[in-house]
């Protein structure tokens, strides 16, 4: 059973998520391809498909976006998880009492859990380096912005990885089941 890990990442932490995910599930036997999603031509290959985006401003990434829709009818056909690595910060519950991760959502997990064959879906803590080179447009714009607003974001690396393993090791245990 071939796995496809597709992602879009603008700084790499998405990248990290996808690659973990990646090393999980080849430790638990099932040949895998981690691919960023514009290198990735054909998923008729793949028995099920692993999306994950970083979040900006509510959303997935264009390009992962762009993917789902461009390989629509081959990832309905398949199992597909998908993720999202966004918040920052030690806080899990926002000041409504939320889950972060909950509150962290892309619009798009909605919006793909209608449309493709979505056997599971998660947020993850991503990471943040207020130093970064901006990438894209928006970040260029912020750095010039009053109160540099990149530089107020919360700093660190705030992923989980018994988290992101325990999510990998869960879909593993779905595929197995079949
Ligand atoms: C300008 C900007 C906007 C962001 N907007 C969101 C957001 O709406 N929701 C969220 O959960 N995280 C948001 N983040 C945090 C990023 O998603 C997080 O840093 C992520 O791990 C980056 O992944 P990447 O390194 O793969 O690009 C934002 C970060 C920046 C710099």
């Amino acid at each position: 059973m071939n796995v496809l890990i597709a992602y879009a990442s603008k700084h790499g932490a998405t990248q990290g998520i996808a690659e973990r995910i990646g090393s999980t599930l080849t430790a638990e036997g099932f040949p895998v391809t981690v691919r960023p999603v514009e290198e990735v031509d054909d998923v008729t290959h793949y028995d099920a498909v692993v999306l994950g985006s970083a979040a900006y401003a509510l959303h997935w990434m264009h390009a992962a976006t762009a993917f789902a829709k461009r390989h629509h009818r081959d990832l309905a056909e398949r199992p597909v998880w998908l993720f999202a690595s966004g918040p920052l910060g030690e806080d899990t519950v926002d000041k409504e009492g939320r889950d972060v991760r909950e509150s962290s959502e892309p619009r798009e997990f909605d919006k793909f859990a209608d449309e493709l064959n979505v056997r599971g879906d998660h947020v993850f803590f991503g990471k943040w380096d207020p130093e970064s080179e901006p990438v894209g447009l928006m970040e260029k714009i912020m750095e010039h912005l009053p109160g540099n607003p990149r530089g107020s974001l919360p700093a660190g690396d705030f992923r989980d990885w018994d988290e992101v393993e325990a999510w990998a090791h869960g879909i593993a245990e779905e595929l197995r089941a079949g």
